[in-house]
């Protein structure tokens, strides 16, 4: 259970005051607030706008300084460098440089977190394939649609495979499939045993995946607790059966007439969501292969992100006694095959890199403009540097 794991943040008496130019206070965007998030918890933090949750956001991350309270994460201060290596981030407003391409945008991020070139490239394929941006690896940014943008964000938040991420309207902007998938890797990382804190006004995704939520309201409390305590409407009770026939339907009325003494009743059918009517219209278009110029939705999780969930099926395979299980045999399959592919691929970009050098050795012009090439990818980075730094400051 959650209270018994470490708390992951924890805020006591937790304030922040805008000050104007004289130092007059301008807005008490968080006021005294107490709040504490455990290891493996899907927190769901909700308000109106201007209630303070980018502000608290801000505050995790060491953006912003609180103007009173304590604020801990990981236990210590949000403003420590080796916390800031442990925290994924995805912002309101994307910020990203316009001019480099999707694979440039994580590699940039990547080597932020000092990852090698390989694992670099290696995480940012698996991640662009995850988010359904294969296809446009190579496209500036610049260009992209919201709903692109916010997908990029998602994988960058994710490049350093955090143990807590922090989601500012994850799915704000995306479509029903992209929130879907969204969601979905959301419960993914929470059986990693990751610990997720988002802010939504997208209720009913909240409602989807989070096991907690607090409600802000003017930088104050108003409500918290499991959602199930919250929504659960114990003085009514609801049975769910096929559809029934009318001789039996008028039975069960009668009983309750009799023994409901004059309160009110109703039977009714159940509805399906908006969101399963419309997941299953696009599959069935998917499964007659209708085409479509948008978002190519994998419906892959990166690789590198679901390792352990892979291995531990394997190790129950391999401890189980007897032939192992066919779903052991084919999570087997599947690793072995991925594993070739990863090896395969390897290989592959071994050999580009290897005939890339060669071309370059051939002759002085081409030398030149790899040159040319290079100054300007540094260019782009140290320009993108600064502009993070700024962000940062
Ligand atoms: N940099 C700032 N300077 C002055 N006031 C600010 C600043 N940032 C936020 N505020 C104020 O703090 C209050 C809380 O803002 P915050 O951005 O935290 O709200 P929010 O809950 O994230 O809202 P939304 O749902 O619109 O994103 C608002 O009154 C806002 O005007
Ligand atoms: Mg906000």
């Amino acid at each position: 259970m959650a209270e018994n794991k470490a708390p992951v943040i924890s805020a006591v008496g937790l304030s922040k005051v805008f000050r104007d130019f004289w130092n007059r206070p301008k807005a008490k965007a968080v006021s005294d607030i107490d709040f504490e998030i455990r290891e493996g918890e899907v927190v769901g933090l909700l308000g109106p706008n201007g209630s303070g949750k980018s502000t608290t956001v801000k505050m995790l991350l060491g953006l912003l300084y609180p103007t009173a309270g304590q604020l801990a994460v990981f236990g210590r201060s949000p403003r420590t460098v080796a916390i800031k290596k442990r925290i994924g981030y995805l912002p309101e407003e994307s910020y990203l440089y316009k001019y480099l391409t999707a694979m440039e945008t994580l590699d940039f991020f990547g080597s932020l977190f000092n990852l090698s070139k390989t694992e670099r490239r290696n995480r940012s394929e698996q991640l662009l394939d995850m988010v359904g941006l294969s296809h446009v690896r190579s496209r500036r940014v610049g260009e992209f649609s919201k709903g692109m943008a916010r997908r990029i964000g998602l994988a960058q938040a994710m490049i350093n495979d955090p143990s807590l991420l922090i989601l500012d309207e994850p799915t704000s902007g995306l479509d029903p499939l992209g929130c879907k998938e969204v969601k979905d890797l959301i419960m993914l990382l929470k059986k990693r045993g990751k610990t997720v804190l988002i802010t939504s006004h997208l209720l009913s995704d909240v409602e989807d995946i989070c096991d907690r939520v607090i409600i802000l309201y003017g930088g104050k409390i108003r409500a918290e607790g499991p959602l199930n305590d919250l929504l659960t409407v114990t003085e009514a009770s609801r049975i769910t059966t096929p559809a029934m026939q009318p001789e039996i339907t008028e039975k069960v009325l009668k009983i309750l007439r009799e023994n409901l003494s004059g309160e009110e009743f109703n039977i009714d059918h159940p509805r399906r969501t908006l969101e399963e009517f419309f997941l299953d219209v696009i599959d069935k278009a998917k499964a007659e292969s209708v085409t479509t110029s948008g978002v190519v939705n994998s419906g892959r999780i990166a690789e590198y992100l679901q390792e352990d969930d892979k291995a531990a099926k394997v190790l129950a395979g391999l401890s189980a006694s007897g032939d192992p299980s066919p779903e052991v045999a084919a999570a087997k399959k599947a690793v072995d095959e991925k594993q070739e592919q990863q090896k395969i691929k390897q290989e592959n970009l071994r050999i580009q890199e290897l005939t890339s050098s060669l071309t370059v050795e051939k002759g002085p012009e081409k030398q030149a403009a790899a040159e040319e090439f290079s100054n300007l990818k540094s260019e782009k980075l140290s320009e993108a540097n600064e502009k993070l730094k700024d962000l940062l400051n």
